[in-house]
């Protein structure tokens, strides 16, 4: 046979196989009984995704069409296949109940190749609950609330540096301010502060190292197809070598981890930061340098991104629903009267209804669109016929439950009046997953909410907001960001009060 028929018979034989293993892929939950949108070749049920639409509108759409009929639904995420869970008690039993047989989120990692991915986010098994068990007392509110007066300094300078925007003469009331932006500078300064000590300076110099590092990975696209495949192939991908993170963030973070400890044990410097916690873990021996960066890592990119896309959604629609915003200023004012002017950390809990906004932007603008679980063994959905294999990934579409007009009426409405004591009652525990839940839940939320709720008792306190010609009205969510961000930029009209 000629070279020439030889690589045609390859070539044919491999699309082939292929064109068989996709088609044998996308029959499963056909096969199954279990009801799905016909996926097409390749993009699985999100061909839209990135061309038309976000993530954020594919899952509502699918969640709408079967949640009367449906607990649980086939997807494919690309060539991922997924099971939605469309039930609240489903969610709960998965994320509390039998928590024990879905530890895991199944998110692949090399901690080899790219140790700064092996963080506890992404570990799974065994691994994850020794590192959960050791970092849980890093978050204890009395650790927490120990970072308090870091975070109102650097709100403080937020506050200096809008104030000298809105004096500059190149700030134009039409457009208005550009805020996303510079509130990830402000989340990207507390986090730095209050996790590794550092002044990262991003407020007073957006281009500052740390801000440059921000932008890289808010703005790297992951390459979709290479993950999906890696995620399904792990042990393929971990042979190959295959990295998630971009080379120049994991380097950052491996340097200035490595030259921060190294500094600190050779001038004996103790500091009431989350890095202090981790070189203590490192000392008796629970934890390597690579251990650490890796939990430094999203630390920082966990306690900027999501806060900073909260305190901007909300000031979005502050700005939008002056009632509102003029009702939350009346409440600060009173609170911080009541504490001498000052604001403590007492006088922050106090801010009931500046809490009920938070958790109303959260819940309309939630920072991720769902939140995924392993099977580690077949699991029988209670009151059905249905098994959940091995090995498969549940997803709970939070975004979609989030707007569900049978728990939210008008979801589209902002109303912070869904998050009175009495509402929240009301509804089904697992209608509000902003940080998700059970012993998986988001380790830093207490912090992440400090950061979202000084930010705003000192932005409101000093400042109106108001919506420009400039301000997208409805705001869309972009289609390619990692965690929810604007379209286009928020623009708003700030006035110093
Ligand atoms: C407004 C702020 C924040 C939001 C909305 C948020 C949201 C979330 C969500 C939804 C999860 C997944 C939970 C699940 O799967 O059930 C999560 C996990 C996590 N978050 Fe947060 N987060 C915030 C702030 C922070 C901060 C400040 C830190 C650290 C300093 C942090 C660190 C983490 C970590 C390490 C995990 C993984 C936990 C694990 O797998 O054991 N988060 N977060």
């Amino acid at each position: 046979m000629a070279l020439l028929e030889v690589l045609v018979c390859f070539i044919c034989g491999s699309v082939l196989l292929i064109y068989w293993t996709l088609s044998k892929r996308f029959s499963y939950f056909r096969n199954r009984g279990i009801l799905h949108d016909k996926p097409s070749f390749i993009f699985g049920n999100v061909k839209e995704y990135r061309r038309t639409k976000n993530i954020y509108q594919i899952l509502q759409e699918y969640y709408a069409k079967y949640k009367n009929t449906e607990k649980i639904v086939g997807f494919f995420l690309y060539f991922r296949k997924v099971v939605i869970l469309l039930d609240l008690d489903l969610i709960k039993d998965i994320c509390v109940k039998d928590f024990g047989n879905f530890t895991n989120r199944g998110n692949y990692y090399n901690k080899k190749d790219d140790p700064v991915a092996a963080h506890l986010f992404n570990l799974d098994g065994v691994d994850w609950r020794k590192m959960r068990t050791k970092l849980t007392p890093t978050f204890s509110s009395g650790k927490i609330k120990s970072t308090f007066p870091i975070i109102v300094d650097v709100a403080n300078t937020l506050v200096e540096v809008l104030e000298d925007m809105q004096n500059s003469p190149l700030y134009d009331t039409d457009v208005g301010m550009e805020i996303e932006d510079l509130i990830s500078h402000y989340t990207t300064d507390t986090i730095g502060s209050a996790a590794f000590g550092l002044d990262c300076g991003s407020l007073r110099d957006p281009n500052s190292k740390f801000s440059d590092i921000s932008k890289t990975i808010l703005d790297f696209r992951h390459n979709i197809i290479i993950v999906s495949l890696a995620n399904i192939f792990p042990k393929v991908a971990r042979i190959l070598r295959i990295k998630i993170l971009p080379e120049k963030v994991s380097k950052f973070f491996l340097n200035f981890v490595r030259q921060t400890v190294t500094f600190r044990e050779q001038t004996g410097t103790q500091r009431n930061d989350f890095l202090n916690l981790l070189m203590e873990l490192r000392k008796s021996g629970d934890l390597t340098m690579e251990e650490i960066t890796a939990q430094v890592y999203i630390f920082f990119v966990a306690g900027y991104d999501t806060s900073s896309s909260t305190l901007t959604f909300c000031l979005y629609e502050l700005a939008l629903n002056q009632d509102i915003q003029n009702k939350a200023r009346s409440e600060i004012n009173e609170v911080l009267s009541a504490h001498k002017g000052i604001l403590t950390y007492e006088a922050m809990i106090d801010m009931k209804y500046l809490l009920q906004i938070m958790y109303e932007t959260m819940r309309k603008y939630v920072v991720t669109a769902f939140l995924l679980r392993q099977t580690a063994e077949d699991y029988f959905v209670p009151n059905t016929d249905y098994v959940i294999e091995k090995g498969m990934t549940v997803l709970l579409p939070v975004d979609a439950i989030h707007h569900d007009p049978d728990l939210y009426p008008n979801p589209k409405l902002f109303d912070p009046e869904r998050f009175t004591a009495a509402e929240i009652e009301k509804r089904h525990p697992m209608a509000y997953l902003a940080f998700g839940r059970g012993p998986r839940n988001c380790i830093g939320s207490r912090f992440g909410k400090m950061e979202v709720l000084v930010g705003l008792c000192l932005l409101l306190k000093n400042f109106k907001f108001s919506a420009t010609k400039k301000t997208q009205i409805p705001i869309k969510s972009s289609m390619f960001k990692l965690l929810r961000a604007s379209e286009e930029g928020v623009y708003l009209k700030v006035e110093k009060l």
